[in-house]
């Protein structure tokens, strides 16, 4: 993305993400969690922010129906606004995992170009980045429909429908790969927590 701002120059403070970190007693990171719409990546993340609460450690949700709500109001589901979307919610992810926080990213991000870059974002910042692959067939998340969003979509009331008649591309090597109709909740958290202490972010 073009920058359009020009003679801005980076600060820095007397407190660095170290002294953070130590504070906190575990490391930021963003899990970025990716997926049909109905895969369940608000409901994994949910429960994952619970259990890291119950450890003790900071996190907190970015969720695609929450952040269209508020600072991305302004964007709808054109390939240039979902693009949008997952850039400004991936420099905020960045952000929050700078102050030491678990961030945990549900946005369906259906184009791997697009998870990319958020993943570089992160990359030359020096944060630690997880895809987390939110993996449901399309079958059962039609069959799920928690907000009836695929019936109006197979009815041609909504147009661009992720899975339906807009693509979604699949991660390729996800860092986490989470088959949410083979496993239960309680698995799947405990996959997270596990990547996280092998990573070396959390105890
Ligand atoms: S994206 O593609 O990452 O920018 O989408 P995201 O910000 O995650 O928003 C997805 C939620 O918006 C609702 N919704 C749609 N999803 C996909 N396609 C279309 N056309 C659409 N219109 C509305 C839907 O409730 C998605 O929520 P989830 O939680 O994924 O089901």
């Amino acid at each position: 993305v073009e920058r359009k701002a020009t003679n801005v120059h980076w600060h820095d403070g007397e407190v660095n993400r170290g002294d953070r970190a130590a504070m906190l007693g575990h490391k930021g990171v963003t899990l970025w969690f990716t997926g049909l719409s109905g895969s369940g990546k608000s409901t994994v993340a949910v429960a994952v922010e619970k259990a890291l609460t119950a450890r003790g450690v900071l996190s907190y949700r970015l969720d695609g129906d929450n952040i269209r709500l508020g600072i991305n109001s302004n964007l709808g589901f054109s390939a240039e606004d979902r693009q949008e979307n997952i850039r400004r919610v991936g420099e905020i992810s960045k952000l929050f995992a700078d102050t030491g926080v678990v961030v945990l990213s549900s946005f369906i991000s259906p184009y791997a170009e697009d998870r990319a870059m958020v993943r570089k974002v992160h990359e030359e910042a020096d944060l630690p980045f997880m895809e987390v692959f939110i993996d449901c067939s399309l079958e059962a998340a039609e069959e799920r429909d928690p907000k009836g969003l695929y019936k109006k979509a197979r009815a041609g009331e909504i147009r661009g429908f992720t899975g339906i008649d807009d693509p979604y591309e699949a991660p390729e090597s996800p860092e986490l790969h989470l088959r949410t109709d083979q496993m239960n909740l309680e698995e799947e958290v405990e996959a997270v927590i596990k990547s996280l202490q092998e990573r070396g972010i959390i105890v």
